[in-house]
């Protein structure tokens, strides 16, 4: 199998690129990173991946007559790096459907909460509010229905008494820094893929997210 080529697309500060970022160097997965692209250039996304001699691209939405216009440009700059794996890591903009199904078997997306539970923005307020015990991350692919795409897997924490979003929201970030780089290691590996609509594990399909343990493997859930 040739060497994984890796997208990630990124809004903001870029904490989950650079974990894929130090996850590579320490050997984590083996694969290439053909591009870091954003919607706002001053992503400090942007400057991680600089600092990695990662290729870059920043598009503006303003600069677009609209939405649809905006994404033909910016998922053609994806698909001139030819990637493998599209990773949306904190990209905050909705995909048009159209490039969502023209990515539909590779495109992947870090989203900080358990789904089904918190679809959408806000994610630790709302856990805090609806007073769960147990919150976290989700990688899952990504359909054209927002946040709704089958969950290859999850990292869970514990809610503690006390916590604010602020404190919640630390303590699943770091969390997702372990959750994503394990997800693109068994997609490079050849041990995971998205076919015809379900997550294949091993040959066998995915029925329920994998589950990140707390020596940072992913595991059947119980
Ligand atoms: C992460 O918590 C990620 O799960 C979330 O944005 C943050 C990006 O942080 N993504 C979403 O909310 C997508 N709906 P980062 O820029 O430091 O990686």
């Amino acid at each position: 199998m040739s060497r994984l080529r890796i997208a990630v697309l990124a809004s903001g500060r870029g904490s989950n690129l650079q974990a894929l970022i130090d996850a590579r160097a320490a050997g984590v997965f083996d694969a290439e990173f053909a591009g870091v692209f954003s919607d706002r250039p001053d992503a400090v996304a942007l400057q991680r991946a600089a600092g990695a001699g990662i290729p870059r691209q920043a598009l503006r939405p303003v600069d677009f007559a609209d939405r649809a216009a905006f994404d033909d440009a910016f998922f053609d700059a994806v698909a001139a790096v030819q990637p493998d794996l599209i990773v949306c890591a904190g990209y905050m903009r909705l995909i048009g459907e159209r490039h969502v199904v023209r990515f539909a078997d590779r495109m992947i997306n870090i989203h900080p909460s358990l789904l089904p539970a918190h679809p959408g923005l806000h994610t630790h307020r709302r856990a805090l509010e609806d007073g769960v015990r147990r919150h976290g991350a989700s990688v899952h692919y990504v359909i054209p229905a927002v946040d709704a795409g089958p969950v290859l897997a999850q990292a869970a924490v514990d809610v503690r008494a006390g916590d604010t979003p602020d404190s919640l929201g630390e303590r699943v970030l770091a969390r997702e820094h372990v959750l994503l780089p394990a997800c693109v290691a068994l997609i490079a590996g050849g041990r995971l893929r998205y076919d015809g609509g379900r997550v294949v594990l091993d040959g066998a399909p995915l029925t329920r997210p994998l589950q990140l343990d707390s020596d940072d493997r992913l595991t059947p859930a119980a």
